[in-house]
């Protein structure tokens, strides 16, 4: 064959392959407001820096009709590319060839890019629409998705690994995601359940439909599956890129950083204004937190699940940091199962991938009630006790209100390796609140005293006075320093500088075994 008519050859195949199961399935999935694999890699990607691998690759299997059509790529695009200058491994599945199905040769492709992205120290990002297990290939495509499954539980805590789903996701398929450290959902466009509708109506007559089964709004809002929820794909690209760029490229590199005009010195007098005077009065944690990072940028994970603590990632003079805040303004700030699995899984990514931590502590406790002792608080509040006193990490810790109890511990105290913890002068640290305190201590008093609402208030004050204030702790050395608020950004930035050759470390073990 000549030169040229090879070299047509090549460029009809890539044709071929760009456009997938053809022309019409492209139509549909655009009638469907949906984008193809390859659109969706351009919007993830910086321009021209896509590199695909396996366009030719096609299916193998040959029964029920697979032998009469044929699609080059198998319904998977793969490759690599660059976020904002950064590597990054991706795969993107093509609803347009036999809806995104697994087959086995499009197992393979994921598996190789996987392989290459924690050899190379990248992250991968998934980008799924997929019908699931292939049928027509049977337990290959079943086999082949433990393949990436091994991938990745091997490559976690090794390179950051992100979903996006971006169609339907269901049955066994959806434990890859599961596994990877965060996953983005698309409004009406993306579900995830392991049984669908119909099984559900089957086996428990309920009727449900995709999208109050396993639509966005539900994983982002109610099971935690999903850590955010968007309105669009490009939305969704645009989101993946910018949580990129807070996460190094692997457990070996650092945090990225990123230049700021925000002096590491500022201010913020408001800050000395922003608790109430009254104890039981809230106030948005999200401010103390947008006052202290650089600009105020402040990415937020799992907002709209266990509002009562805040997880997410922001810069402090530069340096990248991962944030777990009370929200008082949320069940009183109050750490409950949900907030201990959601805060955990968080300060592990941190911990894995070298991101400093910052914990604002503001918690009444841990949430009382059978609700709570029958859903296991206890195993499930341990997790992150068990999340923080592992963690190696630079962790900073700024109690502003309320730290009382077993919570106190918890919230990255010095005993658990905190390395610079500091508390406002509106700290009250102490085994419990003063009410509760002066009625276990004076119970029998008070209830023989004839002026015991008065006698009460007294005590109380003297308990205020005694215990739920910051300097016991500071007397101790338990906090490093008690701080105007308004000094906080300044401090917290020169403790993380000073922080920055840190050394820690954990006994050499296999693993440890969290109370998961
Ligand atoms: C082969 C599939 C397929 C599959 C869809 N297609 N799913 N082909 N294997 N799993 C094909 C369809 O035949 C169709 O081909 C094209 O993809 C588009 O599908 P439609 O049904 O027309 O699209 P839509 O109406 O949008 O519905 C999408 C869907 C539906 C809801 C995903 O296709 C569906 O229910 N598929 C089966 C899902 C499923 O049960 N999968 C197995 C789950 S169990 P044509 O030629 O018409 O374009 C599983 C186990 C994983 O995955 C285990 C891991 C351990």
């Amino acid at each position: 064959m000549a030169q040229k008519d090879r070299l047509a050859r090549l460029r009809a195949l890539r044709d071929e392959a760009g456009l997938g199961g053809g022309k019409d399935r492209v139509a549909q999935q655009h009638a469907k407001s949906k984008l193809t694999a390859r659109e969706r890699i351009d919007l993830l990607v910086d321009e021209g820096t896509f590199v695909e691998l396996d366009a030719f690759v096609t299916h193998r299997a040959t029964d029920f009709g697979l032998d009469k059509e044929r699609y080059l790529g198998d319904g998977v695009v793969t490759g690599f590319g660059k976020v904002d200058g950064r590597l990054v491994y991706v795969f993107s599945q093509d609803f347009t060839v036999f809806g995104g199905s697994l087959s086995e040769a499009h197992a393979e492709k994921i598996c190789k890019v996987m392989d290459l992205a924690v050899r190379n120290g990248a992250p991968i990002v998934g980008l799924n629409d997929s019908g699931g297990a292939r049928i027509q290939e049977g337990v290959v495509s079943l086999g082949g998705y433990a393949d990436i499954f091994l991938r990745n539980t091997l490559a976690s805590g090794v390179v950051p690994q992100l979903s996006a789903i971006m169609g339907p996701c269901a049955g066994g398929a959806v434990y890859s995601p599961a596994i990877t450290d965060f996953v983005v959902m698309v409004r009406d466009t993306a579900y995830m359940f392991v049984t669908g509708p119909n099984v559900v109506k089957t086996v428990t007559h309920e009727d449900v439909s995709f999208e109050e089964l396993g639509g966005a709004e539900v994983h982002s809002s109610r099971s935690g599956v999903a850590h955010f929820a968007v309105d669009t794909e490009a939305d969704c690209c645009a989101l993946l890129r910018r949580l990129l760029a807070f996460l190094p490229s692997n457990n070996l590199d650092d945090a990225p950083t990123r230049p700021t005009e925000d002096p590491a010195d500022r201010m913020d007098a408001e800050l000395d204004g922003i608790v109430p005077e009254q104890a039981n009065k809230s106030y948005d944690m999200h401010d103390v937190i947008r006052r202290v990072v650089d600009e105020g940028d402040f990415l937020e994970v799992h907002e709209k699940w266990a509002g009562n603590i805040l997880c997410g990632f922001a810069h402090l003079a530069g340096r990248s940091i991962g944030i777990v805040a009370q929200q008082p303004m949320v069940l009183a700030g109050v750490l409950d199962i949900d907030a201990s699995i959601k805060a955990a899984r968080f300060v592990r990514f941190c911990d894995a991938f070298n991101i400093p931590l910052l914990t604002f502590v503001d918690v009444p406790g841990f949430l009382p009630g059978t609700a709570q002792e029958h859903g296991g608080i206890i195993r499930n509040g341990a997790k992150l006790l068990y999340a923080y006193a592992e963690a190696t990490v630079p962790k900073l810790t700024v109690i502003t209100r309320k730290a009382y109890g077993g919570a106190y511990d918890v919230m990255s105290s010095k005993h658990i390796r905190g390395d610079y913890n500091v508390a406002w002068p509106t700290a009250e640290i102490a085994v419990m609140g003063p009410e509760g305190a002066v009625n276990v201590v004076f119970k029998e008093e008070l209830a023989k005293g004839r002026d015991a609402d008065k006698r009460r208030q007294q005590l109380v004050a003297e308990y205020v006075e005694k215990f739920a204030n910051p300097f016991v702790a500071a007397a101790r050395g338990y906090i490093d320093d008690v701080i105007e608020p308004r000094q906080t950004r300044p401090r917290l930035a020169a403790a993380l500088e000073s922080l920055q050759g840190k050394r820690d470390s954990n006994p050499k073990k296999k693993h440890g075994n969290i109370p998961l």
